[in-house]
């Protein structure tokens, strides 16, 4: 009989920032010793915190379990390692596998050749014992396995997710620059709502960020419109267990306050529609055309967690302007709200015209971003006086 109880090392990698909230999350599913590293948090658990932690995690990008680390300075070492592992304990001949790797050293620079390299170990470990091979599947492989080199220090890691689980399964339709799914929820976890208060994104795209908003407040888990996890496809998957945790109605809880999604483009509103309806929200979230300074908020104060453009199709005095003009529309509508803004463009957010309450740092794709909480309150018109005043690095225009 299997000994589902069994705790064993796990770990959840994550965008640059979120650890933290991560490590929060993984209490919640009942992760223990739970250590927090970059961009990644290491954490025990059993067979079903793993279940749970592709299915409910929010900030997770992917789940890992390491079965070995160790130092290698050239790819012969690095080949020589890979091939003592015991692949026979996970895979037969007949199954599939792929490589991913990740790699931050100047010993290794090729992150496509780390990969070749750690998968013809794989392939010569079952060649040389049972003189057949596993073939290659990068798509849906039996088993997906993750070799991370950070300087010399190699870790091997059995990948439980599959695809990254960015990829809820709900995006039906990609818009322009849509958010990653895993950015738009951590953004609004740091932003501490949960529901409290009425949610706004008004510049919403493809709707990412109010459909995260949504998922946060009525609690369903960011995992159940995925078609796969690379677990169902293990020897020793457990089903009973995990059709339990789909089916399980413990997630949900009630929300009565407003999600609302606007956009000034009516096209990318429609995205938005497909996108809600594929997560079975479109009833639970109100989508306008309208451009921000015409959107009428509803009286009861709440919060707006925005990705605005950032400008690399303005040039940078429409794009200041842009910004300013958003500073305007908070100030005369907004009061009592909170406004958190992701930007890659800090000039542009400091026309905002009011001082951040909160400056975090975020990372979308490739470009580095400021995550800044404005508090509207009423009188923050002379705000931006007063931050001359007192030193304050917002400008008046
Ligand atoms: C970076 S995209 C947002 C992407 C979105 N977070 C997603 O995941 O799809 C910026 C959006 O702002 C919209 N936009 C531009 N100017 C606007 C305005 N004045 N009022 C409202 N929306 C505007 C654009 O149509 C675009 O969809």
């Amino acid at each position: 009989v299997e000994n589902t109880s069994k705790s064993f090392a796990i770990t959840a990698k994550t965008m640059y920032g979120f650890e933290q909230i991560l490590a929060k999350e993984l209490e919640l599913i009942g992760a223990k010793n739970i250590e927090l590293g970059n961009r990644v948090v290491q954490f025990k658990g059993t067979k079903e915190t793993l279940y749970r932690a592709n299915i409910q995690l929010r900030t997770a990008l992917r789940v890992l379990i390491p079965v070995k680390k160790f130092d290698a300075r050239n790819d012969i070492q690095l080949y020589n390692s890979i091939k003592d592992i015991d692949w026979s304990e996970y895979i037969t001949t007949s199954d599939t596998i792929a490589v991913d790797a990740v790699v931050n050293s100047d010993k290794f620079n090729h992150s496509k050749f780390v990969a070749l390299k750690s998968k013809d170990a794989v392939v010569d470990f079952f060649r040389e014992k049972f003189n057949r091979r596993p073939s290659v599947n990068t798509t849906h492989p039996t088993l997906r396995i993750n070799v991370h080199i950070s300087d010399s220090t190699c870790t091997v890691s059995i990948d439980c997710s599959g695809e990254s689980l960015h990829k809820r399964g709900y995006r039906v339709e990609q818009s322009a620059a849509p958010i990653n799914e895993v950015l738009a929820a951590g953004m609004i976890l740091l932003s501490g709502w949960n529901g409290q208060c009425n949610f706004i994104d008004p510049m919403c795209g493809s709707g990412t960020i109010v459909i995260e908003a949504a998922m946060i407040a009525y609690g369903i888990p960011p995992g159940i419109f995925r078609n796969e996890f690379a677990f169902e496809k293990w020897q020793d998957f457990d089903e009973d267990m995990f059709s339990n945790l789909i089916d399980s109605d413990e997630y949900y809880k009630d929300f009565d306050h407003k999600i609302i999604g606007s956009d000034i483009s009516a096209q990318t509103l429609r995205i938005a529609l497909e996108n809600a309806k594929a997560a079975s929200l479109h009833k639970r979230i109100e989508l306008k055309a309208a451009p921000f300074s015409e959107l009428e908020p509803p009286n009861e104060a709440g919060i707006i967690v925005t990705n605005p453009p950032y400008g690399e199709r303005l040039k940078t005095h429409q794009i200041q302007e842009f910004y300013r003009r958003i500073g305007d529309t908070l100030k005369l509508k907004y009061n009592g709200y909170s406004a958190w803004i992701i930007s890659s463009d800090l000039e542009a957010l400091k026309r905002v015209g009011l001082r951040p309450e909160k400056r975090i740092k975020l990372i979308n794709g490739k470009l580095d971003c400021g995550y800044y909480k404005f508090s509207v309150y009423k009188g923050s018109k002379k705000q931006k006086y007063q931050n001359r005043t007192t030193g304050a690095e917002t400008k008046s225009e």
